[in-house]
């Protein structure tokens, strides 16, 4: 008699799906039925590379965040997609270090003084906070709070500056100061997702794990990455357009219902198929779209567990933070007049948080509520007529229901109070040509939080989760070690893993851990 193959069905070919089948495959080769069903029409996920006015862009995962230590750049090193001469990349030229910080109505604030010591106490308190060295104020257990008291004991402590560098009447120090502290709180809000940092939990900040090394973006694209993954593949292991709609599976107190196999997995065209065991990766906010609906409050477009699934994974799912981040890909008219000017600067955008004076009032008025919380616009790269901007929270998932016009129209009545023609420091660069604007071409957005198979971008801890959570929710199904088969649901995807999550190697690491736990299983070393 030949032994029946163990079925394992990967759900989602994004960078936990695709390393997971990566690993069983060339770990056992054969020993496995092996499929990954993917709902979409393509591989990778929130990895995805694009093109846009001819540079090659990411619209999802742009950074290997450290090369030391990370097996995404150790993957990157290894198929040579570090390097590309057929054409330009986001960020070819690193992180750019000449930055302009220039407040809302036009003038450059002053570096030295005012902007430079902002940066380095935002960077100063996140690096504590990174570090296990954040004491929260009042036992306020948030990052917003614990930032904010930090500001205010600067505010508090700094000497009173005779010279505030503000050339420009309508902004006092103080405000200017609380403007470039919001202004950073950006960064955190992009890197975290976090539309509100009081929703963000302090003491799990310490937790997280950084590369050391530099921040670098994959010359070829990082979907180079993923299509590696997929290429070790036999042909036909991954089914694209199967939709997971339902999961049947034997808790604690079922048998299975049909002998060897005790997973049933059901897809939205109604196709049935059953596995021994199932690896889930699909994102916490699909997850979290399922517990909704149990809760009346879901849209339907979840996967439906039966039973369901049991209240300790539903409650992590539950209490994670998951936010949305979107990039916005802005082409700028190449008019001959425009090559002649400078380039555009990394711009970072001192938003006045209480516009008092009427000038800046009318300002104001035209720059859009969801551009207002945007702490930056620049090239890709150094000299490129692409600019991006990114995008959290409500403004991020706004971005998404706006038409292109409307976009551009926002975008334009931002520069123009950032980088007027005649404002008080470009005057020396001034032409006196008053429609010597930039203007924006057309633009290209990211969708994550409206896309039905990710709906939002990445996990983080929030208020009333832990680092815990995180570990919960790596946990296979069934939870006990009964006679009922083992293993039969398990958990990859970034939001399983406990100080990577959030990320690309993190969603990687989970892929692993689950094709090991399985190998394990059947004691399989290595063939
Ligand atoms: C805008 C943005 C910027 C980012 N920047 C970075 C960065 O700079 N560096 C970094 O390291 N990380 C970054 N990330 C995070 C990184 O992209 C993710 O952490 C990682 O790609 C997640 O991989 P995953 O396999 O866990 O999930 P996913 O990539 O979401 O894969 C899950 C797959 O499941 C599929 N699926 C969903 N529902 C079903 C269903 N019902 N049936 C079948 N299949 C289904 C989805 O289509 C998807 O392909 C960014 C993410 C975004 C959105
Ligand atoms: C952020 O959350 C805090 C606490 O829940 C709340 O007081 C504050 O108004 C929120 N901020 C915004 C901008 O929504
Ligand atoms: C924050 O996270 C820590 C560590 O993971 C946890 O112990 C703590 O209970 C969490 N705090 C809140 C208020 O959620
Ligand atoms: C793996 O090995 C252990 C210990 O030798 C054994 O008890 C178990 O049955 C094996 N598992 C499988 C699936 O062969």
């Amino acid at each position: 008699m030949v032994a029946k193959k163990v079925k394992i069905a990967i759900i989602g070919a994004g960078m936990a799906g695709l390393t997971a089948a990566n690993r069983l495959y060339t770990t056992s080769h054969d020993l496995f039925d092996l499929t990954v069903f993917e709902a979409g029409h393509r591989i990778g996920g929130r990895i995805l590379t694009s093109d846009f006015a001819g540079d090659r862009i990411e619209t999802g995962a742009t950074w290997i965040h450290g090369i030391g230590g990370s097996p995404v750049y150790a993957l990157a090193t290894e198929q040579n997609l570090l390097e590309d001469s057929s054409c330009n990349w986001e960020r070819m030229d690193g992180f750019p270090s000449d930055q302009l910080t220039i407040a809302e109505g036009g003038f450059m604030v002053d570096q030295d003084h005012i902007a430079g010591p902002i940066s380095s106490l935002y960077r100063g308190l996140m690096d504590d906070a990174r570090t296990g060295h954040a004491t929260s104020p009042d036992g306020d257990p948030s990052v917003g709070v614990y930032l904010r008291r930090g500001f205010q004991q600067y505010q508090a402590t700094r000497a009173p500056s005779a010279d505030t560098g503000c050339r420009d009447d309508t902004w006092s120090l103080e405000a200017l100061e609380e403007s470039l502290f919001a202004m950073e709180e950006c960064i955190e809000r992009v890197c975290t997702s976090a539309d509100n940092l009081s929703d963000l939990n302090l003491s799990a900040e310490s937790e997280y794990i950084d590369f050391p090394g530099e921040h670098i973006t994959i010359a070829k694209g990082y979907s180079r990455i993923v299509e590696h993954l997929a290429s070790g593949l036999p042909p036909g292991t991954i089914r694209l357009g199967q939709r997971l709609r339902r999961v049947e599976w034997c808790s604690g107190d079922g048998t299975p219902t049909d002998g060897s196999s005790p997973v049933r997995l059901q897809f939205s065209d109604n196709t049935v198929v059953h596995a021994d065991h199932v690896i889930v990766t699909v994102s916490l906010g699909v997850l979290k779209a399922e517990i909704g609906k149990e809760s009346g409050k879901g849209n339907g477009i979840g996967i439906h567990f039966d039973p369901a699934l049991p209240d300790f994974k539903r409650e992590a799912i539950r209490r994670l933070g998951w936010g949305v981040v979107n990039k916005l890909f802005m082409e700028m008219e190449t008019e001959t007049e425009m090559e002649s000017r400078e380039a555009f600067p990394f711009l970072r955008m001192v938003f006045n948080q209480d516009p008092k004076d009427e000038r800046m009032k009318r300002h104001a008025s035209k720059i859009p509520w969801w551009i207002r919380k945007t702490g930056s616009i620049c090239p890709i790269y150094s000299g490129s007529h692409v600019l991006l901007a990114w995008f959290v929270g409500k403004e991020a998932t706004h971005l998404e229901s706006l038409d292109d016009e409307e976009i551009i129209r926002g975008v334009h009545a931002t520069l123009d109070a950032f980088l007027p023609t005649c404002g008080a420091k470009y005057a020396a660069r001034c032409t006196g040509t008053e429609t010597a604007m930039r203007r924006i071409r057309s633009v290209k957005r990211s969708r994550w939080a409206t896309d039905p198979l990710f709906l939002g971008s990445y996990s983080y801890v929030s208020i009333g989760s832990s680092g815990d959570d995180l570990d919960l929710m790596a946990e296979p199904l069934p939870r006990g070690k009964d006679e009922v088969p083992r293993l039969q649901i398990l958990f990859g995807g970034e939001a399983t893993h406990r100080t990577h999550y959030s990320t690309t190697h993190g969603a990687y690491y989970s892929g692993i851990r689950e094709a090991d736990r399985l190998l394990q299983f059947y004691n399989v070393t290595s063939v």
